[in-house]
């Protein structure tokens, strides 16, 4: 024995090299790390924070990578089996005491920083609001989320989230089923919303516009679909946004829900729902020719209400519970239709797919 040793121990120049293709390939893969935009533009006071915080993992963790594989492939080609050798086996190796205290404080020293950099940032952005911070209660349910607030002494519930430019606003997030995920991308934070628990975080909108509101933890055959919108406007607009939420409560009084005193239309709702009133729309989830829609998480309504009259759709929508289509889950469909939509706009949809299905003329 002795000769499975011919390709002997690493040399000097062997190693230099090894060191130049790692210092290389990190500095392509780090350069090429900060130059891909990761994510959508910073949509608050935080964002840029997270934003560095992210750009500092890369730096740190593509060398780690790059070392890592450089070793990997350029041992499996020096090391490797050539014919005739599949009997050898290598020379007899013991443990190296500097290696080892070398790879397991490298990576301590290296884990401790970032935990410590994260966990500073972690206080930093999840600073306790002030008093008379805006509260927004988001509660999250298959498949759809509610946002309530109030202002000037009136109660705001809405599916469409509206909040003012460079106001703080703390949201406590809540859910009525399962696990669901708060999360505007443009903020950069998402906090989880557990049945049983109220979860928080606080945030600043620094960019007006209008941006996605995503359910981030797959929660039902409905996941993909639990998106909506938060609006951020200028704090004036959003005076008036408010004046015009608490004055049309005021008028429509309760139990209507908002809904206003035009006759709703049965298509809109079914392609749109309601966001007024949290009533999510049909079409999302069925597939309805008349209606030009396309979902798929329920069932074709032109085939499975074939059979169904209008006292038969009614009871469909209002206790979605009662009778599951076969090959569908159990309470995948929302089961608050009966509260979402008012009387009046129950009995316009009603009254439209009615129509849809049995090949009535719109
Ligand atoms: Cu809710 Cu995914």
């Amino acid at each position: 024995m002795g000769e499975e040793t011919r390709r002997g121990p690493v040399t000097g120049r062997t190693w230099v090299m090894l060191v130049v293709v790692v210092l290389l390939a990190s500095a392509i893969g780090i350069a090429l790390g900060l130059a891909i935009d990761w994510f959508p533009a910073q949509g608050s006071t935080i964002a840029s924070k997270i934003d560095t915080f992210w750009d500092v993992l890369v730096i740190a963790s593509v060398p780690i990578f790059v070392g890592v594989a450089t070793v990997v492939i350029f041992s499996i080609w020096r090391w490797r089996m050539r014919p005739g050798e599949e009997e050898l086996d290598g020379p007899p190796t013991h443990g190296s005491t500097r290696l080892e205290v070398i790879w397991t404080a490298l990576p301590t020293i290296v884990i401790a920083g970032l935990c410590a950099y994260s966990t500073v940032l972690l206080l930093d952005i999840q600073d306790s609001p002030a008093k008379g911070t805006r509260v927004v209660n988001v509660v999250g349910q298959q498949f759809a989320w509610t946002f309530a607030t109030n202002e000037n002494g009136k109660r705001i519930v809405t599916n469409r989230l509206v909040l003012p430019k460079g106001e703080a606003v703390q949201f406590k997030v809540h859910s009525r089923d399962v696990i669901h995920d708060f999360w505007v991308p443009e903020w950069r934070l998402k906090v989880d919303a557990v049945p049983g628990i109220t979860t928080k975080y606080s945030v600043t909108p620094s960019k007006t516009g209008t941006f996605q509101v995503v359910c981030a933890e797959l929660c039902g055959l409905g996941h993909a679909f639990m998106r909506q919108f938060v609006t951020i406007v200028e704090p004036a607009a959003y005076a008036a946004w408010v004046a015009k939420q608490t004055a049309g409560a005021g008028a429509a009084g309760a139990g209507a829900g908002g809904a206003s005193a035009a006759k709703p239309d049965g298509k809109q709702l079914f392609v749109a729902g309601n966001p007024q009133t949290n009533a999510i729309s049909c079409g999302s989830c069925h597939t309805m020719k008349a209606a030009g829609t396309t979902g798929t998480t329920g069932p074709n309504l032109d085939t499975a209400l074939k059979q169904d009259d209008a006292a038969g759709i009614r009871e469909m929508i209002v206790s979605p519970g009662k009778e599951i289509a076969e090959g569908y889950g159990a309470n995948v469909m929302p089961p608050n239709y009966g509260q979402t939509l008012s009387p009046q706009e129950l009995a316009a949809l009603v009254t439209y797919i009615d129509k849809s299905v049995h090949g009535g003329k719109q």
